[in-house]
């Protein structure tokens, strides 16, 4: 599979040189001068080097059959996998009309657009025909035809998948190139002996998304890019760099080793060049290796330590990067030139005073989080990371798990970014082949960002983890995680058997929900650091405040959740209220296809987020606000639309981090209450049409005020993007909030008003959503229901600069429009 027998020989090349070649050279000074400079480095000639090209665009899809060979292009009749270059389905032709196939740029998700089906079995896929009995809808062809220029020869060509759900078969011009079992993890396949050079090339890839590897909605099909990636023989080896840092006062030594892989004959005088810029784009230091021979078709490590003088720290406040630029020469000449972002800083756990980053303790203020999103599926353009790291961001979260697989790296990128701490899961616990594998592939992607701060290597084992298996798995997979990475400690998200199994293997003990003692486990162990690997799995649904099983939804005061779960008020308090435990995370931040709890079908996404599926906060949002977040909050709720209620008792809550609360209805005080910390207000008052007012007062002064006011019909409906300019490169997208609105401008919150998008100019529709759990409209349709008064419409900007234009219309409601700028901007390099 992918690339590893090629892949072993040079690691074994690796191991003897380590160390021979690890010299420190090159101090740089503060100020970013440097003190006393490495000897002067003559300039090299630059040969043509890396080339990183997007293969995201003009594909074709159809889908195949999994029991049927003639429904899925003849595939399993013939000997594909007999000869090499048997793979000739039609498809694989350069003549085969690929016309009935639909044009699709990646990411892609096919499941997104397929039709809900009320059956059992689907619950977990969020009710997608996907699995044994639905073999038509389950198997996914990809074509897609390029040229490669007759001057690539000589150069290594690979393809590199950032992840395909699931098990994929490639074959490139009809040469089967293998199999990628992991819907999560990357895979590359080389591909320079095999394509046309001075010619066109076709891909194939069969997606099989039968099986499942979650409980979860997975999607289906090439939802990550996919590239092509051109080097000289001599080049940095794939997840070849790391960059570590040793933080002392003033100081930062960097060891930065790189892997360098010849996959040529020549055997060239070989050394690298490492330079450091800082977060400001200045060059801060430079190290060059002496040069040493790398024998042809094997490997060698180069490693280097590298002084940074000043270094301005990645943190969540400041998430500042820094950039190496490694540039390998052969001969005097570069051939190979790679950019790495990092960040400078520390980390550490401590088992009685929790988590440290850069010397200074931060709760974990956390949520779990699955990858897809409302109106794409798991298909998400890169924005959408980013917008999602916002959200969550604006209630005052600053950590993210990738429950439970390995991200997409733009994930890691926004985190990066945006300064948000990532704990890092791999899908597969296990000391197999494959799960080493696929858990190898994950940390050598994302061992250089700075967001990542441990690593986990599974969850709710519950078959192994208390057991001497699950032990010996976990001390397998750590051994891995301490050879890619050492600075990095491991957890496991346990759900039970606290102190056994493999609890004694991993660095830091995972608590999921309370599922056993946990200040008894600290007690008996009092050296292990702990945190709340999941917690909460409280459900609510956006704006509405009673249970209705018919409809699926539940209420969204802090009341409900399962059985092994709790409020978010209760996790919390008692979360907070421990020093020891580095904090936790909450199962979940945003809503997710699938899984719906408490009730099943029509609903048909889970209920657990802090944030509904579009990412439109749900009451819940406000208590982390309040308690995570720093600035003062005072949010009052429910709505105020309680027609055919009227003297009839309602809760009305309030979150709120000031010291006292008092309410007034219509202007007549109900009196006030003080904010116990950590907990919300609560008054029942009898329901009166009109206005709901909130005070919120600090040292005796009100601070803030919050209203629910009763609002009247449906009038309007108001657009606002979430950005009023985005980049015309073929990638970015705008997320444009829909509210319905009365003739006064305040949101009706029980509207259910069928919104038709048009979009024109600049852009396209790619998805719509309502965050409504039991919807079963179409995402890739262009029309869509408010949910409780609200939806969106996510346009995507094509490569011409301009404008897009979103008209909403709804019978009876005065239209809504809103322009988004699509500024002129360079795509990124991509395969014609
Ligand atoms: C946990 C599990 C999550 C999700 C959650 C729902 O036990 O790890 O994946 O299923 O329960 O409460």
């Amino acid at each position: 599979m992918h690339d590893v027998t090629r892949r072993d020989v040079v690691k074994s090349g690796l191991a003897a040189s380590i160390g021979a070649w690890a010299m420190p050279v090159g101090v740089a000074a503060g100020r970013g001068e440097f003190e006393s400079p490495p000897a002067p480095l003559p300039d090299a000639a630059v040969a043509v080097a890396r080339e990183r090209l997007l293969l995201d665009f003009n594909w074709r899809f159809h889908l195949g059959h999994a029991d049927d060979p003639a429904q899925d292009f003849g595939f399993g009749h013939g000997e594909e996998f007999a000869k090499t270059g048997a793979f000739m389905l039609g498809p694989s032709r350069p003549t085969f009309d690929d016309s009935a196939w639909k044009r699709v740029d990646l990411p892609h998700d096919w499941a997104v657009e397929l039709p809900f089906e009320n059956a059992d079995e689907l619950y977990n896929q969020g009710y997608k025909p996907l699995g044994r009995h639905y073999p038509a809808t389950s198997i996914g062809w990809y074509r897609r035809v390029f040229e490669v220029p007759a001057g690539d020869h000589g150069r290594r060509l690979s393809l590199e998948f950032d992840g395909v759900f699931r098990d994929c078969l490639v074959a490139l011009n009809g040469i089967y190139l293998g199999r990628n079992l992991s819907g999560y993890a990357p895979f590359r396949f080389d591909v320079g002996d095999v394509v046309n050079y001075g010619g066109s090339n076709v891909l194939l890839v069969r997606v099989d998304a039968t099986e499942h590897e979650g409980w979860f909605y997975e999607g289906a099909g090439i939802y990550r890019h996919v590239w092509l990636v051109k080097t000289d023989p001599l080049h940095v080896a794939p997840g070849g760099t790391f960059v570590s840092a040793d933080v002392r006062a003033g100081a930062a030594t960097l060891t930065v080793q790189t892997q360098v892989e010849n996959e040529g004959d020549a055997a060239p005088l070989t050394r690298i060049v490492s330079t450091v810029t800082d977060p400001s784009g200045k060059v801060v230091a430079r190290a060059a290796t002496q040069p040493a021979r790398v024998a042809g078709w094997s490997g060698r490590e180069f490693t280097q330590q590298i002084v940074v003088r000043a270094p301005a720290l990645w943190s969540l406040e400041h998430p500042q990067l820094h950039r190496l630029t490694t540039v390998i020469e052969a001969n005097g000449s570069e051939v190979d030139r790679l950019e790495t972002p990092f960040g400078i800083r520390t980390v550490r756990f401590d088992a009685d005073r929790g988590f440290f980053l850069n010397g200074e303790r931060v709760e974990l203020k956390g949520t779990c989080n699955h990858q897809d999103h409302a109106g794409v599926g798991s298909a998400l353009p890169d924005r959408l990371q980013y917008y999602r790291v916002e959200r969550l961001k604006g209630m005052g979260c600053n950590a993210y798990r990738t429950s439970h697989n390995p991200p997409t790296g733009e994930l890691l990128d926004a985190c990066d970014r945006l300064g948000m701490l990532v704990l890092d899961e791999t899908r597969m616990m296990a000391s197999s082949e494959e799960g080493l594998s696929q858990f190898n592939r994950m940390i050598r992607r994302d061992r250089n960002h700075p967001c990542v701060f441990a690593w986990s290597i599974g969850n709710e084992e519950g078959w192994v983890q208390g057991a001497e298996k699950g032990a010996l798995i976990a001390a397998a997979m750590k051994r891995l995680a301490r050879r890619l990475d050492p600075t990095r400690l491991v957890t496991e998200a346990m759900n039970g058997s606290w102190g056994k199994g493999l609890s004694a293997v991993v660095d830091v003990q995972g608590f999921n929900y309370f599922q056993g003692d946990i200040d008894g486990f600290h007690r008996d162990f009092p050296h292990q650091p702990t945190m709340g690997t999941e917690t909460a799995s409280a459900i609510s649904t956006r704006g509405i405040y009673a249970n209705d099983q018919a409809r699926g939804y539940v209420s969204a005061y802090d009341v409900n959740f399962p059985p092994w779960a709790s409020t978010s008020e209760r996790w919390w308090t008692y979360f907070d209220a421990r020093p020891f435990l580095a904090g936790g995370f909450a199962w979940t931040g945003f809503d997710y296809r699938g899984e719906p709890t408490p009730y099943k079908w029509p609903c048909i996404n889970s209920h657990f987020g802090i944030m509904d599926t579009c990412g439109f906060p749900k009451d819940n949002y406000f208590y982390y606000q309040a308690w995570w977040g720093d600035a003062p909050v005072l949010h009052l709720f429910p709505h105020w639309n309680w027609a055919g209620k009227e003297g009839q008792e309602i809760e009305v809550w309030c979150h709120s981090n000031l010291e006292r609360v008092e309410l007034f209805l219509n202007g007549t005080s109900l009196g006030a209450h003080d904010v116990q910390k950590d907990s919300h207000l609560m008054w029942k008052v009898p329901y009166a049409a009109g206005t709901l007012e909130a005070r919120g007062s600090k040292g005796g002064q009100v601070v803030l005020t919050a209203k629910q006011e009763t609002a009247g019909a449906a009038a309007k409906i108001v657009l606002a993007a979430d950005r009023p300019k985005i980049a015309a490169d073929g990638e970015d997208v705008a997320v444009v909030e829909v509210r319905v609105v009365d003739a006064a401008g305040r949101l009706v919150p029980v509207a259910d008003d069928a919104i038709s998008f048009r979009v024109s100019g600049s852009g396209t529709l790619i998805g719509v959503g309502n965050g409504d759990p039991s919807s079963h409209e179409a995402d890739k349709g262009d029309s869509r229901r408010v949910f409780n008064g609200l939806c969106v419409a996510i346009v995507q900007a094509t490569k011409d600069a301009g404008e897009i234009h979103i008209d909403a219309t709804a019978p009876g409601l005065a239209p809504g429009a809103a322009v988004v700028t699509c500024e002129a901007a360079t795509p990124r390099p991509a395969v014609a």
